[in-house]
Formats: C-alpha cells, sequence, structure tokens
C-alpha cells in the first residue's frame, strides 16, 4: 500500500482497501494486543462541523492503542481564517503523527495534505466521507459474510456517504444504485470514477429516480439526511422534495426480504427514515457506528504505527 493519506476512496487500491478490512476484523477480535501500537503518538482533530461518531471514535481509538488525540473546534484553528491552511499543516506536522479533518471545502484536506509531512485523514468533506463507506462495508461483509455481487440501494441524496459508497462498492465489487430525487444525483464525475473500477470488478453503478425500480433486489437499503451540515438552509424545500424518498417499511418491502437497513447516523427520524424502520431487526445502525471504530483504529494504525504502509 502505497497511500500516505486517507482523502478519497478512489485513490485507494482494493489490496488497500482488503488490508484495511482484514486488519480491523484482527484488531475488533483482539483488542489487547494492539494496546501500544500508537504508545506517544498523537493525532490532531480538526473539526469545522458537530460530530459525535467521528470525534469519539477518534479520540477513543487513540486511547485505546496507547496514544492521544487532541480535539480542534473550528473556533481554535480557524482554518484559512486565523491563519492559511499551509501553515496549519507546517505547525501541526512538528508536533503531532496525523491529522484528522473534518471540513466544509474538500479542497481544504486535499492542501493540508499536501503542506503536511504527516499522514491526513479525511473525517468528512462536503464531497466525500470514507472513513464512514470502509466502516460499511467492513460491516456489509461481516453480516453478508461476502461482498461481492451484493446490491447496494442508496435513497435519498446524492451526498459525500454516497459519493464515498459508490467509490467503495465499485473497487470491492458491489452493485450500486442511488435513488434519489430529481436534481439531487450523485455528482457525474464521482460516477465516472465509479464506473472506470467498476469495469474492473464487473459491477454495475446505477442511478435513478425511481425508486420501485432501484430497490428491486436490493441486499442493503441506506439512507442519510436530506440536508447535509451545511446545507441547514434548504431543509424546509428538501424535505417538500424528498418526500416521496422516505425509507418507511413500504419502501423496505420493496428490497429482498433479507435486506438490511443502514444509516450512517445522525439520523432525522421521521424524515428519510421511520422509526420502525430504524429500530427494526433488520437495522444495523449501531453496529455501523461501531465499526467506524474499529476500521479507524486500523487506518490510524497503517498510516502511523509501525504496521504503516498506506
Ligand atoms: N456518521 C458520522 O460521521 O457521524 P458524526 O457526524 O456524528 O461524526
Ligand atoms: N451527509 C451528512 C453525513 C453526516 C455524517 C452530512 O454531511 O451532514
Amino acid at each position: 500500500m502505497k497511500n500516505t493519506d486517507l482523502i478519497s476512496i478512489h485513490d485507494l487500491e482494493i489490496d488497500e482497501i482488503l488490508e484495511i478490512l482484514n486488519l480491523a476484523e484482527i484488531m475488533k477480535a483482539n483488542p489487547d494486543r494492539y494496546t501500544d501500537a500508537l504508545a506517544g503518538k498523537t493525532l490532531a482533530m480538526i473539526f469545522e462541523k458537530p460530530s459525535l461518531r467521528t470525534r469519539v471514535t477518534f479520540e477513543v481509538g487513540m486511547t485505546q492503542m496507547g496514544g492521544h488525540a487532541i480535539y480542534l473546534a473550528s473556533s481554535d484553528a480557524q482554518i484559512g481564517k486565523r491563519e492559511s491552511i499551509p501553515d496549519v499543516a507546517r505547525n501541526l506536522e512538528r508536533w503531532t503523527d496525523a491529522i484528522m479533518a473534518r471540513t466544509f471545502s474538500h479542497q481544504t484536506i486535499v492542501d493540508l495534505a499536501a503542506y503536511a509531512g504527516i499522514p491526513v485523514i479525511n473525517g468528512l468533506s462536503d464531497l466525500f466521507h470514507p472513513c464512514q463507506a470502509l466502516a460499511d462495508f467492513f460491516t456489509i461483509r461481516d453480516i453478508k459474510g461476502d461482498l461481492k455481487g451484493l446490491k447496494v440501494v442508496f435513497v435519498g441524496d446524492g451526498n459525500n456517504v454516497a459519493h464515498s459508497l459508490m467509490h467503495c462498492a465499485a473497487k470491492v465489487g458491489a452493485n450500486i444504485t442511488i435513488v434519489t430525487p430529481p436534481g439531487y444525483e450523485p455528482r457525474e464525475e464521482v460516477a465516472r470514477e465509479a464506473r472506470e473500477d467498476a469495469k474492473k470488478t464487473g459491477v454495475e453503478i446505477h442511478v435513478t429516480n425511481d425508486i420501485r425500480e432501484g430497490l428491486k433486489k436490493a441486499d442493503v437499503v441506506y439512507t442519510d439526511v436530506w440536508a447535509s451540515m451545511g446545507q441547514e438552509a434548504e431543509r424546509e424545500e428538501r424535505i417538500r422534495k424528498f418526500r416521496d424518498y422516505q425509507v418507511n417499511s413500504t419502501v423496505m418491502d420493496m428490497a429482498s426480504k433479507s435486506a438490511i437497513f443502514m444509516h450512517c447516523l445522525p439520523a432525522h427520524r421521521g424524515e428519510e427514515v421511520t422509526d420502525d424502520v430504524a429500530d427494526a431487526q433488520y437495522s444495523v445502525i449501531f453496529q455501523q457506528a461501531e465499526n467506524r471504530l474499529h476500521v479507524q483504529k486500523a487506518i490510524m494504525n497503517l498510516l502511523m504505527g509501525e504496521e504503516s504502509f498506506i
């Protein structure tokens, strides 16, 4: 594995993805073996947006591996405002061993990685959420046994989470369908990147506005909020436009009988998903949240520790 950062799943080779998933599986089963894996190491965590899961799992992950994480709220770093992105990067690399950043603009993460001589991990940008998608495919593999040939269907906004799921599905050999209201499709460029990889794995990357057609034979039904962080002003308009794309029990009935339900969380219950679906037996939303910890521990171990090879 040659990558020294985790910015977008599209940058990763399939072997790198499998290495992360396989190490996460080993670390999840044997956490005691890794209590010193990052002893003395420090992760700087820059947050321009709020977080529960990403902040807690990265911080707990560092603690469990003997290291330390520093939380920098947007009022602290004020990246690009109080000082330039290159200067933030060139300061942090003097003191810390890696940077995890959650930003509005994806370019901020790309720039941090360009100027910091330490690994940079994307903890969500407007374009991508790679750690989420890796944890999600880890969860799917854990439940379904294999990823090859599965059909994952994402219903809702063609957003950062949808983009990273498309990238990851194409690489690991799962079919993916993105179902959106007209005008909210994923970016064409991301679909093109995913289709390039899908040619090699022989899977289909499909985008449609037709929920019934999209959900046919779905093994996984996934949704996310209709208005992402930073889109709060569009919330009312989106609630109107996305109404027919709510994942409720009628919609789950359009998928395979054995389909599981996934959501990256936070969920706006009653909007993109109903309580009965989110709390159903087939819902794996809290397994997904737990697996963020294991997969990110593997990522940090590979980027920052002795097993470093990303
Ligand atoms: N899924 C996820 O990234 O959650 P947070 O926004 O709470 O970090
Ligand atoms: N699409 C959501 C994901 C939150 C984890 C957002 O960007 O707000």
